[in-house]
């Protein structure tokens, strides 16, 4: 798919404030500082449209991106965060579960997580609500980058045997890094593949 145009939207932290038109959507969502926004502006090859940051906790808010006129691309703020207060996290993830069960135009998440870590708890557990909730999503691994060529394929296999403890089958996955576009392709064209579904059903 080719981006003729990405804009940002609007910034909340209400999901009833969220864009009001039946547009297919794309959430990112994942830890604290794994690359949801970076991946945005690598997908969009726009600089800035979401704002990076090397702190954890930079995105504190739901970040509507309108991509070609017709769909929209999510930006959420990271969850697990160490170092934002209790109340601060409580307020984020109040937010977040209510965007995910609320947001009927929302097609499917990715779930971000880096390929450098072992499968981390608070993620398997976000992918096991998401399933309970009955709210499709891929995996997404970032960073790819960071690892050798060697070392990347044997910590995917890692992370997939992981995953098929708690699911039937592993959820469709994509390989990616910010910094070498590593799976831009590949994300790009999945979306496009269910907005064509969408739009001939
Ligand atoms: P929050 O908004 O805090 O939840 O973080 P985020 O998930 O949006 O992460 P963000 O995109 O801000 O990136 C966090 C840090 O990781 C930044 O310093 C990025 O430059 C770096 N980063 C993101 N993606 C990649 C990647 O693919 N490769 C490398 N090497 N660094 C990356
Ligand atoms: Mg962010």
């Amino acid at each position: 798919m080719k981006i003729n145009s990405a804009e940002f939207v609007i910034s909340n932290s209400d999901v009833a404030k969220c864009p009001k038109d039946k547009l297919p959507e794309y959430a990112f969502i994942g830890r604290s500082n794994v690359g949801k926004s970076s991946l945005i502006n690598m997908l969009t090859e726009r600089k800035s449209l979401a704002k990076i940051s090397g702190k954890p906790g930079k995105t504190q808010l739901i970040n509507h991106f309108i991509i070609n006129k017709n769909w929209f691309l999510v930006d959420l703020p990271g969850y697990g965060y160490a170092k934002v207060s209790k109340s601060t996290k409580k307020v984020f993830q109040k937010f977040i579960t209510s965007y995910f069960s609320k947001r009927s135009q929302l097609v499917s998440a990715f779930v971000l997580v880096d390929c450098r870590h072992e499968p981390q708890k608070i993620d398997l557990e976000f992918m096991q609500w998401l399933g309970e909730n009955q709210i499709p999503f891929s995996v997404i691994f970032t960073k790819a980058d960071k690892l050798t060529k060697t070392k990347l394929p044997i910590q995917i296999e890692l992370y997939i045997n992981k995953m098929l403890e708690y699911w039937e089958e592993m959820p469709t996955y994509f390989i990616t890094s910010s910094s070498s576009k590593l799976g831009k392709d590949e994300v790009l064209n999945y979306i496009q593949e269910i907005n064509t579904q969408i739009a001939n059903s």
